[in-house]
């Protein structure tokens, strides 16, 4: 049984980590691994620094495909790695989350009849503004197991038309690596000045907040209001870099984009969490973190509905009133929803290697 696992940007390596290593716990003889770097991300701080922490292996192949347009990245990211599957004729491919390199690797293997398998199917936002909601839709669409992280999630496939004895509601890989990497993240030093619950913490960068520099300082000019109380961290994305106004609130602590550990050390003691992330929506409902998201909808209801998390999309006064009420407030604690343990991974494997045997 030879498997390649796919990652490409940032959000995927700590959905892969986990998955790499409960296949490599599993020492089957018979069963290969091949783990697939698109090189959608590329920088040192939004991928190799991910590789280190997270205790992966360089990759076995690097597709280096870079920054493009949309079309280009995705073609790029098919014509790479038809080549490999070509080469290695596994029996899976593995893909996980909702990037371009994910849509690129499942319709690329799918069309050479290579069996693919979904991480983190059936998340729907309903908005196909978002480039993200398209990865999804046509990923879960030919996908032969598609691996849920929630019930909402396999409703939605269900919905669909998806047949269910291909959905497998498994938990989340994310949480895999966020349980596994705790108690590091905790040990190591906050900045100088920052104390625990004494910071908030922001990070933008969806296209629609930050593409346009007006949208984005008036988000900002937002945010002021929590940072006229307490400091805020902003770790700035490569995408939103560019558009950053020339002068920001004195307590704006502007940042590189950080790494998986010391990013983890920030969210596990910051006091509030704004941001347009996917991930980190469900990273704070796990932590019970407060988190506001900066956009009209999410992909992940389940925060809202079991977790910390409220949209409020990037409307200034919505922003600084919901973050005024945390402040002054707090916020409940919320639950975890089912199967967030940090098992998802060894369920995905086993299902791949022995068969399935855990449905939604
Ligand atoms: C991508 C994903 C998004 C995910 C985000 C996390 C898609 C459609 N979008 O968005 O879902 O939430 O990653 O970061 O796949 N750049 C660098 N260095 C890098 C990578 C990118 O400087 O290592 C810059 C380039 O100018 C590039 C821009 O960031 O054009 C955008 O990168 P891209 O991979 O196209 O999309 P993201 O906005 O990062």
């Amino acid at each position: 049984m030879k498997f390649l696992l796919v990652a490409g940007a940032r959000p995927n390596f700590m959905k892969v980590a986990p998955i790499w290593w409960a296949s490599r716990r599993r020492k089957a003889p018979d069963v290969e691994v091949r783990l697939v770097h698109t090189g959608q991300h590329y920088d040192a701080e939004m991928s190799e620094e991910f590789f280190r922490d997270l205790g992966l292996p360089e990759p076995d192949v690097n597709l280096g495909v870079g920054s493009a347009s949309h079309a280009v990245q995705t073609a790029r990211v098919m014509v790479a790695f038809e080549e490999v599957c070509i080469r290695e004729r596994p029996d899976w491919t593995v893909v996980v989350g909702d990037v371009n390199s994910t849509l690129a690797c499942a319709i690329t293997a799918k069309k050479l009849g290579i069996r693919v398998a979904h991480v983190e199917a059936g998340l729907r936002s309903g908005d196909l503004s978002m480039p993200e909601e398209i990865n999804r839709i046509c990923t879960d669409a030919i996908a032969d197991l598609l691996f849920t992280t929630d019930r909402i999630a396999s409703q939605n496939l269900l919905r669909e038309g998806v047949p269910a004895e291909r959905i497998h509601l498994v938990g989340n890989t994310m949480i895999d690596s966020l349980v596994t990497h705790l108690e590091r993240a905790r040990q190591l030093p906050l900045p100088e000045g920052l104390v625990a619950g004494g910071f908030a913490l922001l990070t933008l960068h969806r296209p629609s907040n930050v593409d346009d520099a007006g949208v984005l300082a008036r988000i900002l000019e937002a945010v002021g209001a929590v940072a006229d109380h307490l400091p805020v961290v902003f770790p700035v994305h490569p995408r939103t870099a560019p558009n950053l106004p020339r002068q920001v609130h004195p307590n704006l602590v502007l940042a590189p984009p950080l790494g998986y550990l010391r990013f983890l050390s920030l969210l596990v003691r910051a006091r509030l969490v704004m941001t347009d992330s996917g991930g980190i929506q469900e990273e704070t409902t796990f932590l019970g973190i407060p988190c506001l998201t900066l956009r009209p909808n999410t992909e992940r209801p389940i925060t809202c509905e079991l977790g910390t998390n409220v949209v409020v999309g990037n409307d200034p006064v919505r922003i600084r009133s919901a973050a005024l009420e945390i402040l002054q407030n707090g916020m409940r604690r919320g639950m975890v929803p089912e199967y967030w343990d940090g098992h998802a991974a060894e369920r995905i494997v086993k299902i791949l290697l022995d068969g399935h045997s855990i449905s939604c």
